[in-house]
């Protein structure tokens, strides 16, 4: 494990599935940008070969594989961990799902039970130490997601998009709600920062922004259609959700659909009957038009 370079004193440390934004406060002291996947002691044997402390940690959200060396970091540092106070309840529900399904053991133990400090939507900057870190309302992917623009101007995105060659391989991306997410991408568009950090996949130059949120826009705006496009005739909740899974690719025969997936498609109904594309009737889902299946 490593800290790479990515533009003054901002750098990455990427884990297997994740990538953790650095930023060097002084000679001896850091604040990160997510924690990493999985708690990892490596993480903990770098910073101390580097000779940082970490002052400090932004969560852009608190789903497990961005915070898994909280606690680890509050305890050794006594970093201060922030989080957008909308992520409370979303990881509530998380972390119970991880808990009755048991589907992630890895990642039961990661629960954000330690101190907080909760960030508002008011609120644009946090300094630490003297150093600005800008706070970009980005929800969508879940209903608290911050992306934290570093004092050099890096944007760290965590999830609120993905990088162009993953968000082209994604079947179906997490959303919690995919409208805000579109609406959050928008906004990241207007953005001007030499660099935009992913969270599972390093660093973007501005030059590439626009492809990237073109590329994560068309691939929400597609799974809207498909749905709609298949809902020809009316079915249950349950149906409506299965077929979706099936269209998109992520059903599984044996049953074994994990809850980030199912919630995934669940989520995509829910925007689709709020937005009057889908209607409730007589217990069954269906189009608000009519819709020819090509
Ligand atoms: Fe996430």
């Amino acid at each position: 494990m490593e800290i790479i370079p990515v533009y003054g004193k901002t750098g990455i440390i990427e884990m297997p599935f994740a990538t953790v934004g650095i930023y060097r406060l002084s000679q001896n002291t850091a604040v990160l940008v997510d924690s990493g996947d999985y708690p990892r002691p490596e993480l903990l044997e770098l910073l101390a070969r580097e000779g940082l402390a970490v002052r400090a940690v932004f969560c852009t959200h608190l789903h497990p594989d961005h915070i898994s060396n909280n606690p680890a970091l509050a305890e050794r540092y006594g970093a201060e961990i922030f989080a957008h106070e909308a992520e409370r309840g979303s990881a509530k529900a998380m972390f119970d799902m991880l808990e009755t399904t048991r589907q992630y053991p890895q990642w039961i133990d990661v629960r954000p039970v330690y101190p907080i400090t909760w960030l508002n939507s008011e609120q644009e900057e946090v300094a630490v130490d003297g150093a600005v870190f800008r706070i970009l309302q980005t929800p969508g992917h879940s209903f608290g997601h911050i992306a934290v623009v570093t004092p050099d101007g890096v944007c760290c995105l965590g999830d609120s998009m993905m990088s162009v060659p993953r968000v082209r391989q994604a079947k179906l991306p997490y959303m919690e709600d995919a409208d805000q997410a579109i609406e959050s991408m928008e906004r990241i568009r207007e953005t001007q920062y030499p660099f935009y950090i992913t969270a599972h996949a390093g660093a973007t130059p501005l030059e590439a922004l626009q492809l990237m949120v073109d590329e994560n826009v068309r691939v929400e705006l597609e799974l809207y259609d498909r749905f709609l496009r298949m809902m020809d005739h009316p079915r249950s909740e349950e149906e409506a959700i299965r077929d979706f899974l099936v269209e998109t690719g992520t059903w599984r025969e044996d049953g074994q659909v994990s809850w980030f997936v199912r919630h995934s498609a669940e989520t995509r109904l829910v925007s689709l009957i709020r937005s009057g594309e889908l209607q409730w009737r007589d217990g069954t889902v269906c189009a608000t038009r009519q819709i020819k299946r090509n």
